[in-house]
Parts: C-alpha cells; structure tokens; sequence
C-alpha cells in the first residue's frame, strides 16, 4: 500500500502538484488519468523519488519516504520496478540479458538461479523464444513485455508504469493491459498506472485517480466513472471520440429494443 499525504510539487514559481493526498492499495491496478500536462508523470516521479516533493509525504507500507536516508531509500528502490513511457530497454544486450541486468546488479542468487528467474520471468510474458534477439528485432509490443519481465524479475512489491501503451495499437495494448493487471493479481503488487487511454480505464481500472491541474479531482472505480457527476471528468472521458461513438451505438441498440 502506498499513501500519499497532501503532495505539493512546485518548479520554481510554477505549482504542478497541489495537495494531492490517496491510497494506492496492494493488489489492485491503481490509474492516474488526465489531460497532458495535468501532471501524472511528476506525481509518479515523485512517488518513486525521481523528484523531491515541496511538501507532503509518501508511505511506503506506513515507511514515510520523505523522511528517510539516502540507505533507507537504496533498499526500498529495490523494492520497485519500473516501467517508463519508452521501453528502455538496453540495445546492445539480448532480450535474457536485458531481464538478467537487475539480477546481476542487486541480487545475491547463484548465476544458475539468476538464469533460472530471469527465464520464469520471461515465460511469464510469453517471450521465452525470444530470448536471444535483440530490442530492435523485436515489434514495440514485445519490446514492453520485455520490459514488464524486467520489472517484475526483482519481485517487486511496487510496480510503476507511465504510460505502458504508448505507441501501440489497440489490441496489443490489452494484452499488456491484462499482463500488468494479472501479474499484480498474482503478486499482489501495489501497481500504480499513468495513462490516458481510456480502454485501460474501462477494462483495468480498478481505482482511478483523475488529476485536474494538479489536484486529486475525483477517485473511483470503472463501474463508478459514468456515473459520475464531475463535470471535468465527463468532460475528459467524452473528449474521447471512441467513447462517444460506444455511447451512442449502446444507446442506439437499447432503443432497437436488443
Ligand atoms: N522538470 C520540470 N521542470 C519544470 N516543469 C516541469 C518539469 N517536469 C514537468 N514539468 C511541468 O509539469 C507539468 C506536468 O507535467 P507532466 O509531465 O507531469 O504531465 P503529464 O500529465 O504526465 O502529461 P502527459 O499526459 O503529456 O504525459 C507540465 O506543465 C510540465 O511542463
Ligand atoms: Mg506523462
């Protein structure tokens, strides 16, 4: 579980983050949805302390990361894993090395057993036979579940993604959609997601957390967010063109009585 406590973000003059407090719990796909710009990735940097917040405080499983040492914070980064809006991945490594770099770098396993993980954690993503090719043999979908698999290969308790389907088409972004959504499940990581993507909101959105200009406008969950009375809000889910459309082909078969 992580909480954030009444996160304030200021760049110089500017005020990015305004007094945003929520809870992210284990076991559960948490989304942070909003226009660009709103704020998402500064609040995930915050939160994975890539940025030091002006005010306020992150719990850690009650562990405040505000106030903790430079130590303190090396061994709980241990306990993340990170996926960011461009996969990442290293270039010049193979798929199974590019799994097997966080391995080798904070692990004590015997290198049979880092082998051994860092194949499970590929099998897991379906990419077991792709082990030796390297990111650019590989499509932008497999590349991210690489990147998934590296993630996870640490067993984290956390996992942090911005954006995981940017630059993939619909139906591959489901399935990493329903990757992260499983393993979280399976794990029972504490998983917090940045994305704009409306499909992810309708089929992993478990708690979503809509920041308008900074602040926590309005939290919920799938089931809650047409129904909601947030103006925003409507106004950023019906900005979708695809959802209008849905809306109205739902509307139209109710009124054909099917
Ligand atoms: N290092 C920085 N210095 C100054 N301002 C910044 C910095 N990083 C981000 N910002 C500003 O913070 C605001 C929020 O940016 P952020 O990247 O969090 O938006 P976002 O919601 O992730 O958008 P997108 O959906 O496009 O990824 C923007 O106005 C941005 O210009
Ligand atoms: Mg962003």
């Amino acid at each position: 579980m992580i909480q954030i406590n009444h996160l304030n973000k200021d760049f110089g003059t500017k005020s990015v983050l305004r007094d945003i407090s929520t809870t992210f719990n284990a076991g559960v796909t948490n989304l942070i949805i909003g226009q660009s710009g709103s704020g998402k990735t500064v609040l995930m940097k915050c939160i994975v302390g890539l940025f030091e917040p002006t005010s306020g405080d992150i719990l850690y499983d009650g562990r405040s990361f505000v106030g903790m040492s430079k130590q303190e914070r090396t061994s709980i980064r241990r306990e993340m894993g990170m996926i960011f809006q461009s996969a990442a991945l290293f270039d010049s490594m193979s798929v199974l090395d590019n799994v097997l770099f966080p391995l080798d770098m904070f692990s004590s396993l015997s290198a049979k057993e880092r082998l051994r993980r860092a194949r499970l954690c590929l099998d897991r993503v379906n990419l077991l036979e792709a082990e030796n090719k390297f990111p650019g043999e590989i499509s932008g979908g497999m590349q991210k579940r690489v990147a998934i698999a590296r993630a996870i290969v640490l067993n984290p308790k956390y996992l942090f993604c911005d954006e995981p389907n940017s630059g993939l088409d619909p139906k591959t972004s489901l399935v990493i959609d329903e990757l992260i959504h499983d393993i979280t499940k399976e794990y029972g990581m504490t998983t917090v997601i940045n994305t704009h993507d409306m499909n992810s909101v309708m089929g992993i959105g478990e708690h979503i957390l809509y920041i308008y200009d900074g602040r926590n406008e309005w939290e919920g969950s799938k089931e809650e967010v047409f129904d909601s009375n947030n103006e925003k809000l409507n106004n950023f889910i019906f900005a979708s063109d695809l959802f209008r459309k849905v809306r109205a082909a739902e509307q139209h078969s109710h009124s054909n009585g099917s």
